[in-house]
């Protein structure tokens, strides 16, 4: 049930018309004419406290649940961010920390990348005995936790009961020995939430905002009586970038589509930023290398800005200058009221 539940996920995220506005074409980069710098002088690696990788792009959570079919996508995405050198998130390991025999799915993750960063996912339903089975079932350099009410609540057959939530994150980020970024899944993170989040001990978070993959749509397709109105909701990803600027480590997602939207979260305020439908869709339809073309483009763009800006390394084009425009700007006038 749960594993046909996720390759419903995959078919509506990748037949889905992608979102009515691109948040990111919303924000503009103030051009600067001087550029000086020496391309082989740009250096793209980052450093996120505890983590470091060779890049602030990575491949974001995609596919959980079992089967031979999320086995085989898991394991081309595990070569292709070892090819890239970039790192990889893998999809909620809830179901085979329940079922053994699902693990397969995840540990080939490793095999396929051995050396690789190497991010485990829960859901909050998950303390920390299921937390530190996923860690272990791929020797993660860090464990997302996912949230993702407004999935659950659209999804028929949703979880309904979140009240352990918090004391989950909190016993999870005391215990584990790894970096643990709370992540949304598409519909963004207000300041309130970071507030309390800091409150638990949270230090990285990953904003997941609206504009890129949309699960209402995705639960929506599902479901007889449907939830439209959910369908436009969350908080744009450039806007939960700024407004999780008080937390230690800010990973952008949620509609990011190229170097120059990954330059832009960057700018905004991010530490890293990942892919997920895009990378997904671009493995099924054109394959392993097609994919791994797209990185390097991502990556050209990306020194390409920082080539513009005069950045030489990642860090420095944090707070470089911006103009907010459209709908992205309506949210950050009335958020600053
Ligand atoms: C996801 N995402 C996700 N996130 C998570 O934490 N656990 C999960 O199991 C999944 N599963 C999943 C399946 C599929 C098919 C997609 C496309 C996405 C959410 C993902 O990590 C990311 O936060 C959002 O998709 C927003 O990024 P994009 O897709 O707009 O780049």
């Amino acid at each position: 049930m749960r594993s046909e539940r996720k390759l419903d996920h995959i078919r509506h995220a990748l037949s889905h018309s992608e979102s009515p506005i691109h948040y990111f074409d919303e924000v503009d980069i103030v051009h600067q004419s001087l550029g000086k710098l020496d391309w082989n002088q740009i250096d793209i690696s980052i450093k996120l406290g505890e983590l470091s990788a060779s890049s602030p792009l990575f491949v974001n959570a995609m596919t959980g649940g079992g089967g031979e079919k999320t086995k085989e996508i898991n394991g081309r995405l595990a070569k292709v961010a070892r090819a890239a050198g970039i790192s990889m998130a893998v999809g909620s390991q809830m179901a085979a920390i329940r079922n053994k025999e699902e693990r397969e799915t995840y540990e080939i993750v490793r095999k396929e990348n051995p050396d690789g960063v190497v991010f485990a996912n829960v859901g909050s339903e998950a303390g920390w005995k299921e937390a530190e089975i996923a860690i272990d079932m791929l020797e993660a350099d860090a464990l997302q936790i996912h949230l993702n009410t407004v999935q659950e609540l659209v999804m028929p057959e949703g979880d309904r009961d979140f009240s352990n939530r918090l004391e989950n994150i909190k016993e999870i980020i005391l215990k584990a020995h790894i970096p643990v970024i709370v992540k949304e899944v598409g519909f963004g993170m207000s300041s309130e939430t970071i507030k309390e989040l800091k409150s638990l001990g949270c230090r990285y978070v990953d904003v997941g905002g609206k504009g890129g993959t949309n699960f209402s749509k995705v639960e929506n397709e599902r479901r007889e009586d449907r939830m439209e109105g959910f369908n436009s909701w969350g908080i744009p990803t450039p806007i939960s970038i700024m407004e999780s600027r008080s937390m230690d480590y800010v990973i952008a997602s949620g509609g990011i589509r190229s170097g120059v939207d990954g330059a832009k979260a960057l700018i905004l305020g991010a530490e890293a930023f990942g892919m997920a439908g895009p990378m997904l869709k671009t493995l099924i339809e054109g394959g392993e290398s097609v994919l791994n073309r797209r990185i390097d483009h991502i990556h050209h763009e990306l020194k390409s800005v920082m080539m513009v800006m005069g950045c030489k390394e990642i860090e420095e084009l944090k707070g470089k200058p911006y103009v907010l425009h459209g709908e992205t700007n309506n949210w950050a006038v009335q958020l600053r009221a």
